[in-house]
């Protein structure tokens, strides 16, 4: 009944030339006027003010930034936080040792007294949106250069905050959407009270780890709870023992009825970064220079950190989180490439802007944008892959060198800002530490010094190489010169570099600076900010700066068609429908993955694909109370259309009457180029079922308390008399 309630709608849809959603992250308070319609005819039962409200509670108070990095929902009346396990990653990780670890055995708190605070971590909830486009860009002239246009409107935005009273756990932000053409600003206020009350192990959480991440079929239950405590009056406050359950505006009900193929879905939450409307060229940049040299540099990181984590429980837990961080963003440009190439990204780009150039025949400044674009980024190539390099070498992948960098920081706080900045900074710097050393090996990190510094000796220009990093200064490789370095810093263990810190400024700072990597760190990023950065920057400015008019542009010459803006960390919703797809020739990916297929995957004893024996127990028992599907199958995961990207881990998949149907946490791999190119023949978000969720947290945690909390529902069936 619902198939044909679906190719009904499908039908409708395509008679009425509307494209069939799926594209698109659009602004809570446009769906009105953009959405609502499109939304209705793919079945959704509620309206953009049920989603977007000020004037009442709305679906948008249920949903919350989780630390600023990812998407969470608040699913009872006592502030139940569901998020995705990969973004409470690094809290389970801080609460486990070898003795008591979380992320292996999983864990839930028995009442509220157990649940586990977390220093930093907190939920930020949006109270409402302003279009402040046309105060924000007042006084802004097209003859304006880039600098005066940023300190006019740096100006107007000081102003536009004046008009705000905002309380101590509020804060104004305003951004710039359609690469600087309009305006919004968002009231927000966060909760810094924000306790885990529960996780699946990893078994459960990560299963499939990085062999299965960015694929499809999935069978990962990437969810973990946590709980919102506020002050006497349900206010935020700092973490306190008096503290109590936040009371939301809204929390959704979940519904146990599930999805079918055609289903409307809807996701809501903060994806971080898109860009849909770069020039071919700059994706032609991408392709064929800047993510091939990333992809290659973590390759070699990885395997020899896997290497190391193989050998040994402490090391795989002290590497865990950064390893799949690293390996997380190394796997999707991968995949982002092949769909590029496989979507003809680049030839479609270049088709549209034959389309661009022949409607604005006449027209000089639109006609003139193009050939800019593509001398600027020809002009910046050697700038932003030398950029990627360094960044990935010195800031990401070798962790004595980003280390290096945060002492630089230190003391430039000592010789621009005084003593009291530096003592202030120290603080924070040392608190760091604590942590960073606990997770620290520095043989394992020699390793990777060793393999990135030739990397970057062989493939960057050498102009760009230091003396002593280039092929000639080691011509018997770079064994001895890690040997060197790493023998004779001060800076490979927390004892040695906490002894350098405790001393008086004057004499941290002069040891600091006679430490060889410091020494090494601070002469190869000054060259890099002179030689490199400088340039990349001053391009990069024109390059935005073409943007914002290519934007404008192509808005105007294209006015019929409806532009979402690029993702920018703001709410968003993207709609779409519940889709399987097809990869390539010959093969057809259904929508839904069940129990069986976890049971298929399981490889007993090892780190990826085993399973807990109290889920296998479950599955051979049959005994899947009220969370399998009709055909008496507990779901997994499911598929859909909608429009998503990083950041949107954690947001919550909603049915067309407003409940939680699932837990977004990833994308497909053939699609992963999303962010640049959507196309919706093979872009997929895949979901956890939220039947699956309340599965394990019922029958196999036996936290049934925590479902109590919720507010079960049943949509699909039929009203009773
Ligand atoms: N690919 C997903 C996202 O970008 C999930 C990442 C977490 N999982 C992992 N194995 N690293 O965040
Ligand atoms: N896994 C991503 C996240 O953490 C979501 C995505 O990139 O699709 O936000």
């Amino acid at each position: 009944m619902y198939t044909l309630k679906a190719l009904i709608t499908t039908f409708i849809l395509s008679i009425a030339g509307i494209s069939f959603a799926g594209e698109g992250m659009w602004l809570p308070l446009l769906l009105k006027a953009l959405n609502e319609e499109e939304m209705q005819a793919m079945g959704m039962k509620i309206t953009a003010e049920d989603i977007y409200s000020i004037n009442r509670g709305s679906l948008k108070d249920a949903i919350a930034h989780f630390g600023g990095f990812c998407t969470s929902e608040v699913i009872s009346d006592q502030g139940l936080l569901l998020t995705n396990h990969h973004c409470g990653y690094r809290q389970i990780q801080s609460h486990s040792t070898v003795e008591n670890n979380l992320l292996k055995n999983g864990y839930w708190a028995k009442d509220q007294s157990e649940e586990l605070a977390n220093p930093g971590l907190f939920a930020m909830f949006i109270d409402r949106i302003d279009d402040v486009t046309e105060k924000a860009l007042a006084g802004v002239t097209d003859e304006m250069d880039s600098r005066e246009r940023q300190s006019t409107i740096d100006k107007n935005l000081e102003m536009i905050k004046t008009e705000y009273t905002l309380g101590q756990f509020q804060d104004l932000k305003i951004r710039p959407f359609y690469h600087g053409n309009q305006y919004f600003a968002f009231t927000t206020t966060s909760y810094p009270d924000v306790r885990l009350v529960g996780t699946p192990p990893e078994a459960i959480g990560k299963f499939g780890a990085d062999t299965d991440n960015w694929e499809w079929p999935r069978h990962t239950g990437d969810f973990a709870i946590f709980r919102i405590y506020a002050g006497p009056n349900n206010e935020p406050a700092e973490y306190s023992p008096e503290n109590k359950p936040y009371n939301p505006k809204h929390h959704l009900p979940i519904s146990l009825d599930g999805v079918e193929e055609g289903d409307f879905t809807m996701v809501f939450g903060f994806p971080g970064r898109t860009n849909q409307y770069l020039p071919s060229i700059a994706v032609e940049q991408i392709v064929n220079k800047l993510n091939p040299a990333k992809i290659a540099i973590r390759d070699k990181a990885l395997k020899i950190v896997d290497a190391y984590m193989r050998e040994d429980e402490k090391t795989r837990i002290q590497y865990a989180s950064k390893f799949a961080s690293i390996a997380n963003y190394w796997k999707k440009w991968i995949g982002e490439s092949q769909g590029l190439e496989k979507t003809n990204a680049i030839a479609k780009k270049k088709k549209f802007e034959k389309e661009f150039i022949e409607k604005n025949e006449g027209n000089e400044k639109y006609l003139n944008l193009l050939p800019q674009f593509e001398e600027l980024y020809k002009k910046n190539q050697d700038f932003a892959f030398t950029r990627d390099y360094f960044n990935e070498v010195a800031g990401r992948n070798v962790e004595l060198l980003s280390i290096a960098g945060i002492f630089g920081r230190l003391i430039d706080r000592y010789e621009n800002n005084g003593e009291e900045e530096y003592n202030a900074y120290l603080q924070r710097v040392v608190a760091y530490l604590s942590g960073f050393y606990k997770n620290y090996r520095s043989d394992i990190d020699k390793e990777v010094f060793q393999a990135l510094v030739e990397m970057y000796a062989t493939n960057v220009n050498q102009k760009f190489v230091p003396g002593e990093l280039t092929m000639r200064a080691n011509p018997n490789g770079y064994s001895s010169l890690a040997d060197k370095l790493y023998d004779n810093s001060s800076f490979t263990s927390e004892e040695k570099t906490m002894a350098v810190l405790n001393l008086p400024a004057e004499e941290a700072i002069a040891k600091i600076k006679e430490d060889p990597v410091y020494k090494l760190s601070s002469s190869w990023s000054s060259m890099i900010d002179e030689k490199v950065n400088a340039e990349f920057n001053a391009n990069k400015e024109q390059i935005d700066e073409l943007q914002r008019t290519y934007m404008k542009a192509i808005m105007e010459t294209f006015p019929k068609k409806r532009f979402y803006p690029d993702a920018n960390s703001t709410m968003r919703v993207t709609y779409g429908q519940v889709a399987g797809y097809k990869p390539k020739d010959g093969v057809c990916y259904t929508p839904v993955t069940y129990l069986d297929g976890v049971i298929e995957k399981y490889v007993p004893g090892d780190y990826e694909f085993d399973v807990p024996e109290e889920l296998i127990k479950l599955y051979d028992a049959g005994d899947f109370g009220q969370y399998a599907d009709t055909n008496g199958k507990v779901p997994i995961c499911f598929l859909g259309s909608n429009h998503t990207s990083g950041g949107n881990s954690g947001s919550p998949a909603i049915d067309a009457h407003g409940n939680l149907i699932g837990l977004n946490f990833d994308r497909v791999w053939e699609g992963t180029m999303s962010d640049i190119n959507y196309d919706k023949s093979i872009c997929r978000n895949i979901m956890v079922d939220a039947r699956y969720i309340l599965f394990i947290v019922d029958k196999m945690a036996g936290a049934t308390h925590l479902v109590d909390e919720m507010t079960l529902v049943h949509p699909k069936r039929p009203m009773k008399k």
